[in-house]
């Protein structure tokens, strides 16, 4: 443009770059606005409802029983240990005098692994009782401790299940005793039970890694069809296997027999659960069905401990 043109044009010109600027930012702030105003609705809380959601899980039977277990023993001075459910056969039977070819091995319908290179086999284990061996090769006395786990068995009905649980119990030092045993069982079932007392009955037994060996019955009432009551009554109810812990087991897990004696017992975790929570039937235990689960389910932050109440 010539400097006439410039001078008559230019101010039309900055008029329509003004307008043209104002329009953009004009367009701009409404559609921040509309942003603001889409996040403010999409994050928007309604602070009358609950802070957190009813918790919908619930603790297995089982583990509320084991924890319960681990609670008493805990407090009589008991440590836990544990031991793999894929078990040496030597673990399982040998070492818990129970060599090959005895025929106490029919006793357990063993689930066997398949055959190592070097010919040595794997058994699914029978029972805790393995971990008696395992904590005697690794430990001096004393020794106190008990071992809830999973243990197999081929045996599958109303009160067996193939995968069912035990726990086991062990006391190694120079004096335990038989009577320290019955007071050991006595007071882990008063405090279970949750009852003032309870009455044990020993009858005499059998099982290869104990001598002598005893079984413990509860005295219990059981005229009311479905209910069972502990410590006073005319029944019995079989709980536990038990006994002085054989010599040549302690020989054959390292401990002087001349020198130190002990006890063991074990039982079946499910079945404490069965008899306590009043559940009839053990195969719904491994069965997953939520219904089930939510009825006999335990509330997940109810941690059970002695001072604090086992099952409340
Ligand atoms: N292991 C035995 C069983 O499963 C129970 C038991 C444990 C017996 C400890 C004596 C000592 O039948």
């Amino acid at each position: 443009m010539s400097p006439e043109e410039r001078k008559a044009n230019g101010p039309l010109f900055n008029t329509l770059r003004d307008r043209v600027t104002e329009a953009i930012a004009a367009r701009k702030t409404e559609l921040q606005t509309e942003a603001l105003n889409a996040r403010l609705a999409s994050e928007r809380i309604d602070v009358t409802l609950p802070v957190r959601p009813e918790p919908q899980g619930t603790i297995h039977p089982v583990s509320q029983v084991l924890d319960e277990v681990t609670a008493i023993f805990a407090d009589l001075g008991f440590a836990v240990a544990e031991g793999p459910d894929i078990e040496f056969d030597d673990y399982n039977f040998t070492k818990l005098n129970i060599p090959p070819d005895h025929p106490a091995r029919q006793m357990h319908d063993t689930f066997y692994v398949a055959k190592q290179g070097d010919g040595s086999r794997h058994v699914l284990r029978t029972h805790t009782s393995p971990v008696q061996v395992r904590t005697m090769l690794k430990q001096k006395p004393p020794i106190r401790i008990i071992s809830p786990g999973r243990a197999y068995r081929v045996d599958s009905d109303a009160t067996h299940s193939p995968m069912f649980h035990q726990y086991e119990g062990l006391v190694i030092d120079e004096s335990a005793s038989l009577a320290n045993l019955k007071w050991v069982l006595e007071e882990f079932y008063k405090a279970f039970f949750e009852v003032a007392q309870v009455e044990l009955r020993a009858r005499p037994s059998y099982f290869p890694f104990t001598e002598p060996s005893v079984e413990w019955d509860l005295r219990c009432d059981r005229s009311v069809p479905g209910r069972i009551v502990f410590g006073q009554g005319n029944d019995w109810l079989e709980l536990a296997g038990s006994g002085m812990v054989h010599p040549r087991v302690l020989e054959m897990c390292g401990i002087d027999s001349g020198r130190y004696q002990g006890f063991a017992f074990g039982g079946g975790l499910d079945r404490l659960a069965m008899l306590k929570y009043g559940i009839p039937d053990i195969r719904p235990f491994f069965e997953s069905d939520l219904r089930w689960l939510r009825h006999f389910g335990f509330a997940a932050l109810d941690v059970p401990t002695l001072d604090g109440g086992l099952s409340r």
